[in-house]
């Protein structure tokens, strides 16, 4: 238990609040049951997102003194850029505001209407993108994925089978490239092993097929490869990660997660004309190449967290801490993906709530509850998240339904983890009290950000 202790020490506090059960009530109608519509003021224990919602080190903050806040040519890019190569081995960085910004570069430079975009699960924004510029994204992940119950150690591997099939189906003239996330967040953030990962780069390179990773947390996908797969007991995190994008032609990157930081995003790629396109793009969405949507205080942020997001004692200490509130859950039976992920814990809310139909949200209505038990903010993965079909408008309807609980990297303590326990068991406790929502408002466009709902 102790061997994943924080490899830090705190020097800085943020308050929390904490508020009364009426006044969650308030908060939760205000924001129609919907979590990512909540102020954070009315929230105790922020579980939404790892997403921007990292702590930094004193060296970050250090760096942050270092910002070279030139229009052009910022020496802050120029390390990030150094940095990116070094540690993600591709030739060519492209920043961005963040991994959204990377994957409109990417879908627009490489997609046209009429092709399909193969991945291992889908993700709201990426396929947002492939989809927006004419593709039909095509899931491609092992079965095992979509089998909350099931433990399995890379349940985020491609099927070769599905992605060969698809190949013959369409043409590879059709699929403009690979879409190889790692790890997988939809499927609770489980990893894809290197050799299937070498195996996909096999399969595709005989039909003259890219690989773009979606590199988000391509260095928590490391630890597990380092802890699973036979060979890589012994080596470095960075060299893991090295090898593994070795297999793509590049990368989109949300620099939110595994880099450490607040904001920032980058495309990169080996790809000569890819990044003359993307070069050229970057300026009309996000701003001049040299800082694509970021200060330059941020990119030296981002440099050094990356760094840091290497460090074995680090990323033990943070999956060590996701693992023990899984620990935690399980002594109570309550129903989670296995094996527990990288980033979080995702509750199974058919588990909880099998006499609630998809169409009642049982993940919203999970989310809500757990925000009014205890004023823990956590984030539906299911039906919502998943959205309509492109083409028929209708529901997708996922084998998924999904509470996320995410945990920020280096913010919440042992003792936070204990009161989301046992507010996620106070839940599960009275799960049969549970009615459901209906949607009364759907955005056309990522419809889980800002639907609203009210209880039947
Ligand atoms: N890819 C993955 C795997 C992600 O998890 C995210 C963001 C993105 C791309 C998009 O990056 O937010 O920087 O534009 N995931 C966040 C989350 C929002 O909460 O899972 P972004």
């Amino acid at each position: 238990r102790r061997s994943w202790a924080e490899p830090y020490k705190i020097k800085v506090v943020e308050p929390l609040r904490t508020t009364t059960r009426e006044e969650r009530e308030a908060a939760i109608a205000d924001a129609g049951y919907n979590t990512f519509l909540l102020p954070s003021k009315d929230v105790y224990i922020d579980l939404l997102t790892d997403s921007g919602t990292n702590a930094m080190s004193d060296r970050q903050w250090a760096g942050m003194m270092l910002g070279d806040e030139a229009y052009a040519g910022s020496g802050n890019y120029y390390r990030l850029e150094d940095t990116i190569r070094r540690f993600y081995g591709y030739r060519h960085v492209v920043p961005t505001h963040q991994g959204r910004g990377a994957e409109n570069l990417l879908s627009q430079s490489l997609i046209s209407p009429g092709h399909h975009v193969p991945g291992n699960m889908y993700f709201t924004t990426t396929r947002f993108h492939q989809e927006k510029a004419g593709a039909t994204f095509h899931d491609i992940i092992v079965d095992e994925a979509h089998d909350p119950t099931l433990d399995a150690p890379f349940k985020g591997n491609v099927d070769l089978a599905k992605l060969a099939a698809l190949i013959d189906e369409v043409g590879a003239e059709r699929i403009p490239y690979v879409c190889v996330a790692a790890t997988v967040n939809m499927a609770g953030g489980q990893p894809i092993s290197m050799a299937n990962m070498r195996a996909v780069r096999e399969l595709t390179q005989r039909h003259g097929i890219a690989i773009y990773l979606d590199a988000t947390r391509a260095v928590e996908n490391a630890l597990f490869i380092r802890e699973r797969e036979e060979g890589y007991g012994s080596t470095s995190l960075a060299d893991i990660l090295l090898e593994f994008c070795s297999y793509s032609d590049g990368c989109t990157m949300s620099g939110k997660k595994d880099p450490l930081t607040n904001i920032g995003g980058w495309l990169a790629t080996n790809d000569e004309a890819l990044f003359e396109e993307a070069r050229n793009l970057v300026v009309v969405y996000e701003g001049l190449h040299t800082y694509g949507g970021m200060a330059g205080r941020d990119m030296e942020a981002m440099a050094i967290g990356i760094t840091e997001s290497v460090e074995l004692a680090y990323m033990k200490s943070r999956v060590g801490q996701v693992r023990y509130l899984g620990e935690l859950l399980d002594q109570w039976g309550i129903p989670f993906v296995r094996p527990v992920g990288g980033h979080g814990i995702f509750l199974d809310a058919r588990g909880f709530y099998p006499h609630l139909d998809q169409e009642q949200f049982p993940a919203q209505t999970l989310a809500a509850q757990l925000y009014l038990e205890a004023g823990v903010r956590a984030m539906e993965r299911g039906i919502v998240s998943a959205g309509r079909d492109a083409a028929t408008g209708e529901n997708h309807h996922p084998s998924l339904e999904l509470v996320r609980l995410t945990i920020p990297r280096r913010v919440y303590t042992q003792a936070h983890m204990d009161v989301v326990a046992e507010s996620v068991k106070a839940c599960y406790d009275d799960r049969e009290a549970a009615r459901g929502l209906r949607m009364t408002y759907e955005p056309k466009y990522l419809r889980f950000f800002q639907a609203r709902f009210e209880p039947l």
